[in-house]
């Protein structure tokens, strides 16, 4: 998992470099370097640790030259150390090389390359592509064909920034599942595993499909088929992002900007398909048979979907973990089968794999997604897009609460094909964005409520029905950026098992909304009150107040609507906890944004 940069222009290529890896270190932020061509042969520089610390220690943006690549790893072969820091060169230095993704048979590759007699510097996959490029060199009549030929011998995921000290007027790109975008500008061309490395200087676009190179120079670009090195025509799409929505917008963090986008987020969501929505409702009504699968927080809007598909249209589906789901449903799936993949990336790797699985039986395939243009998008038959634009924080906020509108959305329009009356829900959704707008208003005391939070060892949030996923989805915001142990579990649950973890103080957080469970949820919450769990509830309702510790107060609406809604306080009692404890709750230790490795 990384996030790799490319340029070739007129601009000084370091900075422009730099600036974009920073954009990028959502993806990976453990090491960094660049590969620049002074003029004097390439120059390479690399380390471990953040962006900004090596480019004052090894000054990367001072490096002169107007075509170079650059990434920011997250280490999967090899620690993240100095000599595993990507670019990668072969033995002669000529040819460099950054790589997000991982080679399966490098190891393989790596032997016969060393009885060949190359010598290896680091213990990444990454370097044998550089060597074997060099190979490929000595029996090729250019570099073009000797890097094709390379990357036929290749086994796994790989997108790839190529730089070549003999062929000055040029870069590669390289992409096979994992993600790369070309950014088309004038007199100079950019490459980069997401668009906003490259945004401030152009929003013209060209998306590169799996087993696709591209070429790229000053003032041209080639993409070609790695199979047979047919050029394929592409278009240039136009981004409508700018730059201002991938930047923080004055707040301290990212997560919290975003956080606060939700009220919009969710607007756009609606808006953005309220008109295709039926026509997608029409296309997968007939089926029976549904699976959803996700991985993470999008998992989480799965159970949502699945709750409210049973409740609204008495239809059963099945979610899955898209890691499980990949290996185990060979046997379940077929051309009878709708498969639905949440992914806000659309290029988590399990869940293309499950997608991949899902059309290799024949399933129709529906994904909702936030990042148009990415790999689920193009492997599925049908897309909901969430517009919750770009998310920078690893721990997702805006593009959940927009997954579980446009699943609401979603249920809502079959539900009102079949005749039923949906006339409530529909105004109540209407409703959803400023009701949000009023939750946002609790940010204050929640920051308080954390303080005399901030010590606890674990946290447990019970829910029920639709809001199981709530108190999953609370739980996983609070380790993902606290790094405080916490369990998400329905209210039933709790007396088998954790209960016996609740002692006097446990924060136990209860979501319980007025609603056809209420009652049952104030069982649970005495049951913890018995052993003297401290209880946060959030309700809208005087009798949930009274047997609460700290009562939040939420505005009322329909129970099956409550999630979108009572997924905003929790995000931000994580967040308060994550910056009281001296945490970044952008960059989360271990983990990334997207995972696009298995
Ligand atoms: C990573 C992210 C999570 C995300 C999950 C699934 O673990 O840190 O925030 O929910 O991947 O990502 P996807 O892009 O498929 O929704």
């Amino acid at each position: 998992m990384c996030g790799i940069i490319a340029y070739i222009g007129d601009g000084e290529a370091g900075k422009i470099l730099v600036d974009g890896l920073k954009r990028l270190e959502y993806r990976g932020y453990d090491s960094a370097g660049v590969a620049i061509d002074t003029g004097e042969g390439i120059t390479i520089k690399k380390g471990a640790g953040r962006v900004d610390e090596l480019n004052e220690m090894l000054g990367f943006s001072k490096l002169p030259g107007k075509r170079g690549i650059a990434q920011t790893r997250w280490a999967t072969h090899g620690e993240p150390n100095d000599v595993n820091a990507h670019p990668h060169t072969d033995c002669s230095g000529r040819i460099a090389l950054v790589h997000n993704g991982i080679i399966e048979n490098y190891l393989e590759l790596k032997e016969g390359l060393m009885e060949r007699g190359h010598t290896f510097k680091s213990e990444t996959d990454t370097e044998v592509i550089a060597h074997l490029i060099e190979e490929e060199l000595k029996s090729s009549e250019n570099f073009e064909e000797a890097l094709r030929r390379a990357l036929l011998k290749l086994k796994g995921s790989f997108a790839l920034a190529i730089i070549y000290a003999g062929e000055r007027d040029r870069l590669y790109l390289v992409r096979n599942e994992s993600p790369l975008v070309l950014g088309i500008g004038e007199g100079e061309n950019f490459a980069a595993s997401d668009v906003p490395a490259f945004l401030e200087y152009t929003n013209r676009v060209v998306f590169l499909d799996d087993g696709e190179y591209a070429v790229i120079g000053k003032d041209f670009y080639e993409v070609k088929r790695i199979e047979d090195g047919e050029r394929v025509e592409k278009e240039i799409q136009e981004i409508s992002w700018t730059l201002d929505m991938a930047e923080k917008a004055g707040y301290p963090h990212f997560m919290l900007k975003e956080i606060y986008e939700q009220p919009q987020a969710i607007k756009d969501a609606i808006y953005g398909n309220m008109e295709t929505i039926g026509e997608i409702a029409r296309a997968i009504d007939e089926y029976e048979k549904i699976f959803i699968v996700a991985m993470g927080t999008s998992y989480h809007a799965g159970l949502y979907a699945k709750y409210l598909f049973q409740h609204l249209l008495g239809k059963v589906v099945l979610v899955e973990d898209a890691s499980e789901f990949r290996y185990s449903a060979e046997k379940v799936v077929d051309e009878n089968t709708l498969v639905i993949a949440i992914t806000q990336s659309g290029e988590t790797a399990d869940t293309l794999a499950a997608i991949k699985l899902a059309k290799a039986k024949g399933a129709k395939v529906l994904s909702v997604v936030n990042v148009v243009g990415s790999m689920a998008t193009r492997l599925s038959d049908l897309v909901i897009y969430t517009h919750a634009g770009p998310e920078i924080g690893v721990a997702a906020t805006k593009t959940y609460t927009t997954q579980l509108t446009v699943m609401a959305l979603l249920a809502m329009a079959i539900a009102e094909l079949r005749g039923v009356n949906i006339s409530t829900l529909k105004e109540a959704l209407l409703r959803v964005p400023g009701l949000v707008e009023e939750v946002l208003k609790h940010d204050g005391a929640i920051r308080e409520l954390s303080k005399s939070l901030k010590e606890a060892r674990d946290f447990f949030y019970i829910g029920r029905s639709f809001n199981v996923p709530t108190a999953l989805e609370g739980a996983l915001k609070l380790k993902e950026i606290s790094y405080i142990h916490a369990e998400g579990l329905s209210a039933g649950e709790l007396k088998h098992g954790p209960l016996a973890l609740i002692e006097e103080g446990v924060p136990v957080v209860a979501i319980a909304p007025s609603g056809r469970l209420f009652e049952k949820m104030v069982s649970n919450i005495k049951e913890v009150s018995a052993r003297k769990g401290f209880i946060i509830a959030l309700g809208d309702s005087e009798e949930l107040k009274k047997v609460s510790d700290v009562f939040v107060e939420m505005p009322s609406l329909p129970e099956e609507l409550t999630p979108i809604v009572y997924a905003v306080p929790l995000q931000l009692l994580a967040y308060h906890l994550a910056v009281l404890r001296g945490n970044d709750p952008d960059k989360p230790r271990n983990l990334a944004k997207s995972v696009t490795v298995e």
